[in-house]
């Protein structure tokens, strides 16, 4: 595995949402002091349950949404609240993004070709015959042929739309590309093939990905390192293969057991959550989970979460119980 290319410091985003009874804005805690690192040249998982925080903490990455606090580095720069936007420009030429809905994602009113190429178009590239050859050059790589080039989007299906979204995040030579349940709203039988030409792209172009997806099945088999959220907050973190063999913080277990049914050979149960969950408008500083977590103790119930606490080489945790 390669260099940290993007490493997040306590990033942290709010939204003030609508007036209290004192007229002060409330806060949406949608991300609260988040650190993770990924490596060039590996897919970094994005778990949790909805609302949990997934797309906003990719939303702030991509400076989609405003950081509150806390910062990342990526690419040599150093991002937060008051970076000026010619630095994010900066950063940004190194992203892209793949979303979960090619229906809505792509402009129906433009041939593939002008899809693909409008990065380099936003970019300041103006000359068409560039921008044509450039599409062109991408298309039969995402599996697409050389004569759908001239069709609109309307005329494909899922699958080929996502193909299209595909060939226009690498069209820049972005090298960390956000996805964002990129196969969630596609047919079952398309997911492995969109699948598949991701890890093969990754292969060919040296991509970075940071993978968000509901599927656990699919964070298993293909992603390296992971991070599993909770309203907000990153409960526990680390390689892939040692989290789903040795989940640490409650919540982990609990999601991980929901997955049992295709491990038939583990003798661990499926862990049925009650409860309800927590309001993410100013929440006390408590575990975020506490309120449905079925071994939360006195201390949960009382005091903050500790610091991450190191549970192998590569594998971090929050949980009362982990705490020293
Ligand atoms: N622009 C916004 N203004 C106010 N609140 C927002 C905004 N965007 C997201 N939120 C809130 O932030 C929290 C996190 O939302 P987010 O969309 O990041 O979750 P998610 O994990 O991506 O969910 P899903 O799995 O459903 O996509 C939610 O409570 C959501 O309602
Ligand atoms: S800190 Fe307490 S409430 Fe939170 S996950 Fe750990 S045991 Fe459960
Ligand atoms: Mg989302």
């Amino acid at each position: 595995m390669g260099e940290v290319i993007l490493r997040t410091n306590d990033l942290t985003v709010d939204f003030k949402v609508k007036k209290n009874i004192f007229g002060r804005p409330d806060r949406l805690s949608a991300v609260q002091s988040v650190n993770l690192e990924i490596r060039e040249g590996e897919i970094y998982g994005l778990v949790g349950e909805s609302g949990c925080g997934k797309t906003t903490l990719a939303n702030a990455i991509l400076g989609f949404v405003p950081i509150t606090s806390g910062s990342f580095e990526c690419f040599g720069h150093t991002i937060d609240a008051s970076t000026k936007p010619s630095e994010w420009r900066e950063v940004r030429k190194h992203m892209q993004t793949v979303f979960q809905d090619p229906y809505s994602s792509l402009n129906t009113r433009f041939t593939v070709w002008q899809i693909i190429s409008e990065p380099l178009y936003i970019a300041g590239e103006r000359d068409e015959r560039v921008l044509r050859e450039r599409a062109a050059a991408l298309v039969e790589k995402v599996g697409l042929d050389y004569t759908d080039l001239d069709r609109y989007v309307f005329e494909f299906s899922g699958g080929q739309r996502q193909r299209i979204a595909i060939a226009r995040a690498l069209i820049s030579d972005a090298k960390l590309i956000v996805c964002d349940e990129p196969t969630s709203a596609l047919d079952v039988s398309v997911h492995s093939q969109i699948c598949n030409l991701l890890l093969d792209l990754r292969e060919e172009f040296g991509l970075t990905y940071l993978f968000i997806s509901h599927n656990l099945s699919l964070i298993k088999h293909i992603t390296d390192h992971m991070a599993v959220m909770y309203l907000g907050e990153v409960m526990e973190c680390g390689k892939t293969e040692d989290i789903f063999r040795n989940p640490a913080c409650p919540y982990t277990e609990a999601l991980m057991s929901a997955i049992l049914e295709v491990n038939p050979r583990s003798d661990r149960e499926r862990i049925i959550l009650t409860g309800e969950a927590r309001s993410p408008i100013n929440p006390p500083d408590l575990c975020r989970f506490v309120g449905r977590c079925p071994r939360a103790t006195e201390l949960c119930r009382t005091r903050p979460l500790p610091p991450p606490v190191q549970i192998g080489d590569d594998h971090m945790a929050r949980c009362h119980l982990k705490g020293k």
